[in-house]
């Protein structure tokens, strides 16, 4: 026991490593690549003024941005997140726009900072899946939420549908196993031990999937945004090992523009009364 929770407390840093790391590169290079993930979140979480929303995993803050003022008058959006380095960028976002209704929490999903059903909302958009125990997160989404409260999430389908988890895992091969098992981009590709933790927990959730995409000019560009992700602590010699795979694999035609077509699931559901 004392040896699984010192494994995912060595899991845990990181996994806030990796973030903290990324958060400069998501802000330029990736929010708006995924912007059409977290509209399809935001059309899903059906909000309205005075609701109380929770944005696990909130990353840059691009859903808690676009929630914040669907919820006026009344209404706030609580952001969550491990990294302490996506929330500033997150905050300082909220900030330029200044929307005076969001606030900011560190703290992760196995453990959600906030009171028992305080929440009307819940969203977590591509973040699930780097959640270390789920079963602990699905109870406390389900803690949080208000009963008929709602939860939406956005996962990726694994690498033969989702080209962005086909490059992170080639990638990966190359890389030390991570300190924990199941997390990464790909973890949720088949959500249905998701699903049942969730309906354990007290949530009635089905998927729906859109195929989502965006596009690189070319293979550097794509490498240099993504691969930090799962390739963040490789050898040199690792480093160039799997980026000549990923190029060879993604590229099989030599460089260029690509696109990459994301097939994407949405978690929706309701916790029940
Ligand atoms: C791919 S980003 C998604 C960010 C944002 N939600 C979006 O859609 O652009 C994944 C985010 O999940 C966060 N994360 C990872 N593990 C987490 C956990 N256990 N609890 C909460 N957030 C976590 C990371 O720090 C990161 O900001």
């Amino acid at each position: 026991m004392a040896d699984e929770g010192s494994r995912r407390g060595d899991g845990l840093a990181w996994q806030t490593s990796v973030w903290d790391r990324m958060s400069d590169v998501y802000l330029r290079e990736i929010d708006e690549r995924f912007r059409p993930v977290v509209e399809n979140v935001i059309a899903r979480a059906a909000l309205n003024p005075g609701q109380q929303v929770l944005d696990l995993g909130t990353g840059t803050g691009s859903v808690a941005l676009r929630a914040a003022p669907l919820v006026i008058p009344g209404g706030r959006v609580l952001c969550v997140d491990i990294s302490a380095e996506m929330l500033k960028l997150a905050e300082r976002r909220a900030s330029e726009a200044r929307l005076d209704n969001v606030t900011f929490r560190e703290g992760g999903g196995e453990a959600i900072p906030a009171e028992d059903k305080s929440t009307d909302v819940l969203l977590a958009s591509l973040s699930m899946m780097y959640v270390i125990d789920r079963s602990a997160a699905a109870r406390e989404c389900a803690r949080i939420l208000r009963p008929d409260g709602r939860f939406v999430a956005s996962v990726w389908a694994g690498p033969d549908h989702c080209d962005i988890v086909r490059l992170q895992q080639t990638a990966a091969r190359f890389a030390p196993p991570p300190p924990v098992p199941n997390v990464g981009p790909g973890a949720l590709a088949d959500p249905t031990s998701f699903l049942v933790q969730l309906d354990e927990a007290g949530i009635d959730a089905r998927v729906e999937t859109e195929s989502t995409s965006f596009d690189f000019p070319d293979f550097a560009s794509a490498w240099d945004t993504l691969a930090g992700v799962t390739a963040g602590q490789m050898t040199p010699e690792q480093r160039e090992e799997a980026r000549a795979t990923v190029f060879a694999t993604l590229w099989p035609e030599g460089d260029g523009p690509r696109r990459f077509v994301n097939l994407t699931q949405f978690i929706v559901g309701n916790k029940r009364r």
